[in-house]
């Protein structure tokens, strides 16, 4: 198995899949060995050598960094790992509480020595935090919020009971986990963000499906808060207003990270599927 970067992958992976032989990218192997690629990202020309291959495996959840068509023709699984969505979930929980419990107000009236105790007194159940993406991860970031007492709503492109601007007005928080494509680019621009008015967007999916434009617009009006793990380009250049703006927290693209000690055991079930001749959950519609 070939194209991991880190020697813990190697070694988790190892102990996961006793029946293979694991090694990182680097290692010489000949290369119509390799069976399985665990994988982020490998050129294509690379993959391309291994002419036994069998499955891409990934490394993440994500995969609209992949250029599909030119991979070679063999399964593409994304990697569904249960404790990322956990991860995920709890970044966006903590935020969610945050602006609930108006702790960004009372850092501002502490600025200013103001003593006001009686300010928006707004509980969980009046809180609404929606999510729009209703894969694995959207649907434990909802679980998490609602199991903590807020009022929840999902929205997906294929599921939903509102048009998505209602979404958006319906909401205190929308959470963005909305998987990037051509059909999702840019999703979320001036109207919704209008629409959601003084709300708070938090973005822990992909950057690109925002308008950085539309919302840069919407944090110099009313929009109350923009909370930022993912950019259009990563890192996020110095030069970016969003890294200066007094209503964006910025974060690094770490609300959910892969994790090999967890991530080795979904990703060996995953090998066990496909040598079983079924479709692993994660399999990329190609
Ligand atoms: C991270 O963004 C991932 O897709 O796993």
């Amino acid at each position: 198995m070939e194209g991991i970067d880190d020697g813990a992958w190697v070694a988790h992976l190892a102990a996961a899949l006793p029946h293979f032989d694991v090694r990182h990218v680097t290692a010489e192997v000949a290369p119509d060995s390799v069976t399985h690629v665990a994988m982020w990202r490998l050129p294509t020309q690379r993959l391309t050598t291994y002419t036994n291959l069998e499955a891409i495996l990934m490394l993440g959840a994500g995969y609209d960094h992949l250029e599909l068509s030119s991979l070679p023709d063999v399964p593409v699984v994304r990697l569904i790992d249960p404790a990322m969505a956990d991860d995920i979930a709890l970044y966006v929980l903590s935020w969610v509480i945050h602006f609930q419990r108006d702790f960004d107000r009372y850092a501002a009236m502490q600025a200013t020595a103001t003593w006001r105790s009686e300010l928006t007194p707004i509980f969980a159940r009046e809180f609404t935090v929606g999510v729009l993406g209703a894969g694995a991860i959207g649907s434990t970031v909802l679980s998490t919020c609602a199991g903590h007492g807020f009022a929840t709503v999902g929205w997906s492109r294929s599921a939903h009971d509102r048009p998505l601007e209602d979404f958006f007005r319906d909401c205190d928080v929308v959470v963005d986990l909305v998987p990037l494509s051509d059909a999702t680019r840019g999703i979320i621009g001036a109207p919704e963000l209008t629409a959601l008015g003084d709300g708070v967007l938090i973005n822990v999916g992909r950057g690109a499906t925002v308008d950085t434009a539309a919302l840069i617009g919407a944090l110099d009006g009313e929009l109350r808060a923009a909370v930022l793990d993912v950019f259009d380009s990563e890192p996020l250049e110095a030069d970016s207003p969003l890294w200066r703006h007094p209503k964006v927290v910025v974060t690094p693209h770490v609300a959910g990270r892969s994790d090999p000690v967890t991530a080795a055991p979904v990703i060996a079930a995953s090998v066990a599927e496909l040598g079983a001749g079924r479709t692993p959950a994660g399999t990329i519609n190609r």
